[in-house]
């Protein structure tokens, strides 16, 4: 029986010094430790040994017990120590490997556009408002001079929600949201979506956006619209640029005008970009309507003031030489990563 119990420790002792994880481990436990291990079989054995014996043996067999258990409990700690010298082996950190770069976003090109113009328009002292997008009839068309049959109604191709709500039109509603909360002297700049029911094409969108202008102060003239304009146009298209005012008509302004500036591909000369006219026309102005003015609680016998109304796609378009306003709207990435 004592050969037997040696024998056990020393193929434990093997066994265990060659375990590779806590899993083997745990098996060699239930194999030598277990209820149905080899240990305990032995002892089982004993009830047939003689009282002399019975001690010497139980002695023994506690002796390897002993043995067994400490060198399970060794490697145990052994093994979990190897592990986690492991990991944190793996975990190491090369700080010279390259850094991943991150993807900047860049500004939409309508947005670079916008940001210039309000830049420009802040530099001469105006403020930039808003006003909402879904608007009543009496603010985008009747305060603006245009009466429920009015026929420019009709070159406008309106959104209605329901008779009384639309959606904005004209970005010349916000004029009159602003002469209505403030008093002169006024000079604001609202920029904004608009909406008109067109079908998409190189040069129409259903929404696009517009940036509305308005002056009012005690002896504003036309000089001072040629002026502002003037200033505005040669920030942004270059000094040599020149400005011409066509005669036009707008129910909210009077007298009213088209503006139209030299081409600044061609000079003047004619291209294919201002279809070889040598100007281009960039914005609607004019001086509001005194039937405007009263209606917004300004009196006209001492008020005065002026309004311009910008495209927004229509002038990205001539700054960069884009041909087809769509490309504003699709988000092609090849597209906007240009700008
Ligand atoms: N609201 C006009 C349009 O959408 C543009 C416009 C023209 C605005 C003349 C103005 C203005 O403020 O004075 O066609």
């Amino acid at each position: 029986m004592k050969e037997q119990l040696n024998a056990i420790q020393s193929a434990a002792a093997t066994a265990l010094s060659t375990a590779k994880d806590l899993a083997e481990l745990e098996t060699l436990r239930v194999k030598y430790l277990g209820k149905k291990g080899e240990l305990t079989a032995v002892m089982k054995g004993m009830g047939k040994l003689s009282p002399e014996e019975r001690p010497i043996i139980g002695q023994i067999a506690n002796e390897v017990r002993n043995f067994i258990e400490s060198a399970l409990e060794d490697k145990k700690t052994a093994l979990e120590t190897a592990a986690a010298a492991e990991k944190i082996a793996n975990e190491t950190i090369d700080v010279t490997m390259p850094g991943k770069r991150p993807c900047m976003g860049k500004k939409h090109p309508l947005t670079i556009v916008l940001d210039d113009l309000k830049d420009i328009f802040i530099g001469m002292g105006f403020s930039i408002v808003e006003g909402p997008d879904v608007e009543t009839d009496y603010y985008n068309f009747e305060a603006l001079n245009l009466p429920k049959d009015h026929p420019a109604r009709d070159t406008q191709d309106t959104f209605y929600i329901d008779k009384n709500i639309l959606l904005r039109t004209q970005t010349s509603p916000v004029q009159i949201r602003t002469m209505e909360k403030q008093k002169p002297p006024i000079r604001v700049i609202a920029p904004g979506r608009v909406y008109r029911s067109d079908a998409v094409d190189a040069t129409h969108s259903p929404v696009f956006h517009q940036i509305e202008g308005l002056v009012i102060d005690k002896g504003i003239t036309m000089a001072d619209l040629k002026g502002t304009l003037e200033i505005f146009v040669h920030k942004l298209y270059g000094n040599d640029t020149r400005l011409r005012f066509r005669p036009h008509h707008f129910p909210f302004t009077e007298p009213s005008a088209e503006v139209d500036i030299s081409c600044f591909n061609c000079g003047g000369k004619g291209c294919r970009i201002c279809k070889g006219e040598g100007w281009i026309e960039i914005l609607g102005c004019g001086m509001v309507h005194p039937k405007v003015l009263r209606g917004c609680g300004i009196a006209p016998e001492e008020y005065s003031g002026f309004a311009f109304g910008i495209g927004l796609e229509r002038t990205t378009m001539f700054r960069y030489d884009i041909d087809d306003l769509r490309l504003f709207f699709e988000n092609d990435i090849r597209f906007l990563e240009q700008f």
